[in-house]
């Protein structure tokens, strides 16, 4: 059991599909204690109600987007622990502009500062009150979820791939203060292409899905395996790793062109 004795906040279980959802019931599994926390909305529309019971932790709601109430998620979690946290994971993402398929050429500019706040901003407000109030141990691990759009373009990615850019930045930079005054390390996971409620929102996810499948020649890792490499983050056996964007993805960023592929394409050729 490797995170045996450690305490965590997460941010972003929605249903069984989520993400975040893996995250908290593997790190169970590995001996530690989970506060879980999402939007009262969230609370109310998803599941995670279910998951607290399952695993035994307290349900807390805040809007990442607010300082007040993630100040007070803090108070609470200090309080249900009785000390600070050694790992946090934010498995938080939302774009009104995807969501209303508004093309990136016609942004909504309110709807892209409510992207950018919610899904990237919203690690900085989350960092800033757990500095102000001491609430993460030292050597403890930050882990903010990614992807590859912050490097590369993906036609439906759509203003996530701006916030995705920016939550990167935030975990450097945060990451350098953070490391000097704690040892506390931040990272990002670039994770592949994942079935959920945020993933089958953007545009043309089936065909992106297959594509990264077909390209990676291990193929799109899901959410369970994507859970398994949170919890070696969040564990000491990464004591050193910090201010990174680490790839989760079968191999996909460092691909040009697959075998399997070229046949998807040459097939397609033939039909014409
Ligand atoms: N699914 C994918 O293909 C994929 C790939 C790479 C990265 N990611 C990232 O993984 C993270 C988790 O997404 P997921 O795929 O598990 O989908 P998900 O829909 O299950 O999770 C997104 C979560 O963000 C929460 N959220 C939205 N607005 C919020 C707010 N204001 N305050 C607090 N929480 C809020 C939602 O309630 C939800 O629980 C996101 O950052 C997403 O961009 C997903």
């Amino acid at each position: 059991m490797i995170l045996k004795n450690k305490k965590g906040l997460i941010l972003g279980a929605l249903d069984e599909n989520s993400i975040a959802w893996k995250v908290a019931e593997q790190a169970k599994k590995e001996g530690a204690e989970i506060v879980l926390s999402n939007t009262a909305m969230a609370i109310r529309m998803g599941n995670i109600d279910e998951l607290g019971k399952k695993i035994n932790s307290p349900v807390i709601a805040a809007d990442a987007t607010s300082v007040d109430e993630l100040n007070d998620l803090w108070k609470s979690t200090l309080n249900h622990f009785g000390s600070g946290v050694d790992f946090v994971l934010h498995s938080v993402g939302m774009s009104p502009n995807v969501r209303k398929r508004i093309p990136y050429q016609e942004l909504d500019y309110n709807f892209l500062n409510k992207t950018l706040d919610v899904s990237a901003i919203s690690l900085h407000k989350l960092l800033q009150t757990a500095w102000e109030l001491n609430a993460i141990n030292d050597e403890g691990s930050v882990i903010a979820l990614s992807y590859i759009a912050a490097q590369r373009t993906f036609s439906g990615y759509n203003d996530m791939a701006e916030a995705k850019a920016l939550l990167e930045s935030i975990v450097r930079s945060f990451g350098y203060h953070y490391g000097r005054r704690n040892k506390v390390r931040i990272n990002s996971i670039s994770q592949a292409p994942t079935n959920t409620t945020a993933g089958s929102s953007i545009e043309g996810f089936g065909d992106l899905y297959t594509f990264s499948e077909k390209l990676s020649p291990l193929g799109n890792p899901d959410a369970q395996a994507c859970a398994e490499y949170c919890i070696s983050l969040f564990s000491d056996m990464t004591r050193g790793v910090t201010m990174q964007n680490l790839f989760h993805d079968g191999g996909y960023s460092s691909m040009g062109m697959s075998e399997d592929l070229m046949q998807e394409i040459e097939k397609c050729l033939m039909k014409k």
